[in-house]
């Protein structure tokens, strides 16, 4: 039988890392964050003076950075051009512009080539973004799509950078969901066949626990 995919889905700050991360490790998968891919294309192009807000601009260099993803659950790395910018990922400045970045159809088509690479290496492995269900693995035997309360994701969001500042995290939050779900290419969707889990009455914990008991009624 081919290797084990978990596709997971879903807002801004839904949960999805932590839970994939935990499902990754728990089952003994290796775990792959392809936001991270597209965070890491939106910071070289910061770094190299394009223009985020010009697709034309954006497309036409796009297929320059070399993106690396480690896939150990425990500890997820990500590099451009060999070095690592896992910290560089989660400035403000990139949280702006990875939206309409990702928006750029060139930007999706050459990271599903490098996802589906990551994917087709040896093993089964959790994958998280937001057309993983939909459009990079569509046959994949597991399908989850998280969402929670945008108060509760801005809460643990900004819990989780240090930020006081709630609410514009939160407004950071609906900006991206609403470019991420209005995009042409690959938008923001329930994939068919995925079981939604609104996590905001869940622990971490939990929620790992209920994708675990998917993966196993699916095995
Ligand atoms: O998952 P994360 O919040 O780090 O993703 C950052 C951004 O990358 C999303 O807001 C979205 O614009 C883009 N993304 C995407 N498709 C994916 C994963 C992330 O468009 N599969």
């Amino acid at each position: 039988s081919s290797p084990l995919v978990v596709a997971i889905d879903g807002t801004s700050g839904s949960g999805k890392s932590s839970t994939s991360r935990g499902v990754a490790h728990r089952l003994g998968l290796r775990y792959l964050d392809t936001g991270a891919m597209f965070r890491a294309m939106t910071c070289w192009m910061l770094e190299h003076g394009v223009d985020v807000h010009d697709p034309v601009a954006v497309a036409a260099r796009c297929h320059e950075p070399e993106i690396v993803s480690g896939t150990d659950p425990l500890g997820p790395t990500i590099t451009v051009d060999g070095a690592d910018v896992a910290v560089a990922i989660r400035s403000d400045a990139v949280n702006a512009a990875v939206s309409p970045v990702s928006a750029v159809p060139e930007v999706r088509a050459r990271l599903l080539q490098l996802q589906r690479d990551v994917i087709a290496a040896d093993g089964g492995i959790v994958v998280e973004g937001r057309d993983i269900g939909s459009v990079v693995v569509p046959d994949a035997p597991v399908k989850v799509y998280l969402s929670a309360d945008p108060s509760a994701r801005a809460l643990r969001r900004a819990a989780e950078q240090g930020s006081a500042d709630v609410e514009a995290t939160q407004a950071s939050l609906l900006a991206r969901d609403a470019i991420d779900s209005g995009r042409a290419t690959a938008p923001l969707v329930m994939a068919d066949g995925a079981v939604h889990i609104d996590t905001t009455p869940y622990t971490l914990e939990e929620v790992v626990g209920l994708v675990v008991g998917l993966v196993e009624e699916a095995g």
